[in-house]
């Protein structure tokens, strides 16, 4: 009778707070939070799709902390997403919830300090379609009689249980973006932190993956993957301590940025996207990749470009004609768009190399005496778009900009600015209204007076090197990076609203704005100032962690390279940037008659894969980082009906042991008819035109010879193959 009377209770109580139990459901994937009023949100489970069942009786994790916003203040040993100095100097903070809202892509849970008039709605998003992303953010409110100062605001926490865990981030250099670093967690914090203040996916990148089963495989295994989408600095960190769960963290980055929370003002933290898979790394990258064209890069569903860009080809030495003989070459050999690069503008001072004249927005009439409308006139006839570049947030101590409004630099109050590239540039002050309408204007007087620009190259070259406003009061220069973002983020918005189908590069000295924070604006990013092909497979391998082909930008450029000085024979140039979005970085007129026509031929070519590539979903073949000599990825279209299938050699010896690569993500009873693309061998490969199951494919792949079939003269080193699966 008491054992039936204390079930009874048990499961009336279990009723009651498991209905408290909010599950945010993807197709393939499954949240779970607890949300019971009156007590801090607390996590219960992230993985596979529950039932609505299981929804409220899976065990509530035990072995570590699982609030699902930890505040700090009543349990202070703990890491804490959100940390404040009330207005009246208390430091500590107690959420509890007040209310859940649910809507159809949108859960709100509510939460007050237990004491104070602070509100924090803690939220999650998700998409229409079978995008398994949930973003979350929190919003925090200000209702105490006096300002609050923010010292901690991450955009989310996540336990992740422990065991074989392994974390793969990007981490990299100018030049050498998006290295791929894979470990296992240990005890103790790893910090991935940007100060950059301006770029933020140089030297580290604000996404992760976590492999749940030990070592990451490609295409097995269970990940979770998160990328916060943000485009200033950032802090994200993983707690390993004594319990028994690993605490991912991620935010804005709090140092030297304490907020002061105005009565009344909220502040709202940028998204953090958390994916999950059952299909390896490569399986949650096709989740952000998915997403992320749908939702978030601008123009994701349309396909790119095949562009020149004029940067490698003539560097500062701009000029009509050449203009125009790069446009008449990138027309000849099929391309659609030519983009003018630095050194097109200046007044009083000319823009002869890097030390000046940002700021500057004027053709300068010398190098350019008929102005862009030639340069507009000799596209049209030329049959292509026309693109420019600009740096608008920028100037240089040589600029009338800078001479005219010298308020307008960040710069440390009381101290001279710290220049950086030239030794003369300096960067303007977003977070000053005016500062943002002079840049939105940079935009909106080239575009108003030619509407025909079809393609902005938008660069930042510079960190912010000292840390000042002259806007900002004495008392907010902590917001300094803040409000900096808040004021780009404000122009773009104004940009795109205006001016919703121009194409936008986001290049920031090569891939420093490779973040999903900024790319709702930007319809795709420079991977590296670095177009060396083999360092190329490398970069783009790790950026494809995170971001898909369509916005990785791709050049064919010259050999010896210009950054390497190493010798990489055109077949294999093409072969790596045909993997992304396909462009060329080189003078044509210093290219032999065959290579332009094995050019004309890759371009020809790309525009029949063109869809597959940019649209089609990634699957990771052989990492160039297990340095097994080969590196390959492939392209499969939705219905798998299509793929494209990459292979480059990433090393030659001979008599050497290279892998067989097996293909993935094929349909195993269809049948698959093989083509290459760019072919230079004197005879076929064996499996030319033949047919092929996705089962063989998948199961046993296609054994690829080492070296090309060519004439003696024309042997080297390289050896890359691009296969066409239909
Ligand atoms: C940066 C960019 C390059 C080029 C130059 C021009 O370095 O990353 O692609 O545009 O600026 O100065």
């Amino acid at each position: 009778m008491k054992r039936t009377l204390f079930t009874a209770l048990l499961l009336a109580s279990l009723a009651l707070a498991s209905a408290q139990r909010v599950n945010i459901q993807t197709e393939n994937m499954s949240l779970v939070i607890s949300a019971e009023i009156g007590k801090q949100p607390e996590f219960v489970y992230f993985g596979s799709p529950l039932n609505p069942n299981e929804t409220q009786t899976v065990p509530a994790p035990t072995g570590g902390r699982m609030d699902a916003y930890p505040a700090y203040g009543m349990n202070t040993p703990a890491p804490a997403a959100l940390a404040c100095k009330h207005a009246d100097g208390n430091m500590s903070t107690q959420l509890a919830v007040t209310g859940t809202e649910i809507t159809p892509n949108l859960v709100t849970i509510h939460m007050k300090d237990k004491v104070y008039n602070l509100k924090v709605d803690l939220k999650y998003k998700t998409f229409p379609g079978s995008e398994d992303i949930i973003e979350t953010w929190t919003e925090i409110t200000n209702n105490e009689h006096s300002t609050v100062t923010l010292t901690n605001f991450a955009s989310g926490m996540l336990p992740v249980r422990r065991g074989q865990v392994w974390m793969s981030h990007l981490y990299g250099s100018w030049a050498n973006e998006a290295n791929l670093s894979q470990e296992p967690l240990k005890p103790g914090e790893f910090i991935i932190r940007n100060n950059d203040g301006i770029r933020n996916s140089h030297t580290d990148h604000a996404e992760v993956m976590f492999s749940l089963n030990g070592k990451p495989q490609e295409n097995t295994g269970d990940i979770i993957g998160a990328a916060l989408c943000y485009s200033g600095n950032y802090l994200l960190k993983t707690v390993t301590d004594d319990t028994e769960y690993h605490y991912f963290f991620a935010g804005i980055n709090p140092e030297n940025s304490e907020y002061h929370l105005k009565k009344g003002e909220t502040f709202v933290t940028p998204h953090l996207a958390i994916t999950f898979s059952k299909e390896g790394l490569s399986g949650a990258s096709r989740n952000f990749h998915r997403w992320g064209r749908l939702y978030k890069l601008a123009h994701g569903n349309q396909e790119r470009m095949i562009l020149l860009n004029s940067w490698e080809g003539v560097y500062f030495d701009i000029n009509q004609e050449g203009m125009n003989q790069m446009m008449a070459d990138i027309a000849s050999m099929g391309g659609e768009l030519f983009v003018m690069d630095d050194g097109w503008f200046g007044g009083k001072y000319q823009r002869k190399t890097d030390n000046s004249s940002l700021g500057d927005w004027t053709i300068d009439k010398n190098k350019l005496p008929q102005g862009i409308d030639k340069l507009l006139s000799d596209a049209k006839k030329h049959k292509i778009k026309f693109g420019i570049w600009i740096e608008p947030e920028m100037t240089n101590t040589i600029s009338e900009l800078y001479q005219k409004h010298p308020d307008w630099i960040i710069k440390a109050p009381g101290r001279e600015p710290v220049p950086g590239r030239g030794g003369t540039q300096l960067v303007l002050d977003m977070s000053n209204p005016q500062v943002q309408n002079f840049v939105f204007d940079v935009v909106d007087n080239l575009m108003t007076k030619y509407p025909e620009i079809a393609y902005i190259k938008w660069d930042a070259n510079m960190a912010i090197m000292n840390h000042g406003s002259q806007y900002l009061p004495m008392t907010n220069q902590s917001h300094l990076y803040i409000d900096y973002h808040r004021g780009l983020q404000n122009v773009c918005e104004r940009i795109r609203n205006k001016y919703p189908n121009l194409i936008i590069q986001a290049c920031a000295s090569g891939g420093g704005r490779a973040n999903w924070g900024i790319l709702p604006y930007f319809d795709e990013f420079w991977v590296s100032d670095n177009t060396d092909a083999l360092q190329r497979i490398y970069m783009q391998w790790g950026t494809s962690y995170f971001f898909p082909a369509i916005a990785m930008a791709s050049h064919i450029s010259a050999a010896p390279n210009h950054q390497t000085f190493r010798t990489i024979p055109l077949k294999y140039r093409i072969d790596v940037a045909m993997s992304g979005r396909l462009g060329m970085e080189i003078q044509p007129k210093n290219m032999t008659d065959d290579e332009k026509a094995l050019c004309q031929q890759a371009i020809k070519e790309y525009k029949t894969i063109r869809p597959i590539v940019q649209m089609g979903n990634l699957y990771r073949l052989q990492s160039p980082y297990d340095r097994l000599g080969v590196a390959s990825l492939m392209y499969v279209t939705d219905s798998r009906d299509k793929a494209v299938w990459f292979w480059w050699k990433t090393e030659t010896f001979m008599n050497q042991h290279l892998p067989r690569v097996k293909m993935a993500g094929l349909k195993p009873n269809k049948m698959y008819t093989v083509r290459e693309l760019n072919r230079i061998d004197n005879t076929p490969l064996p499996c030319e035109g033949k047919q092929f199951s996705g089962a063989y494919l998948m199961e046993q792949g296609l054994e690829m010879p080492y070296t090309h079939d060519v004439d003696y003269n024309k042997r080297n080193a390289w050896a890359s193959r691009i296969l066409l699966l239909e």
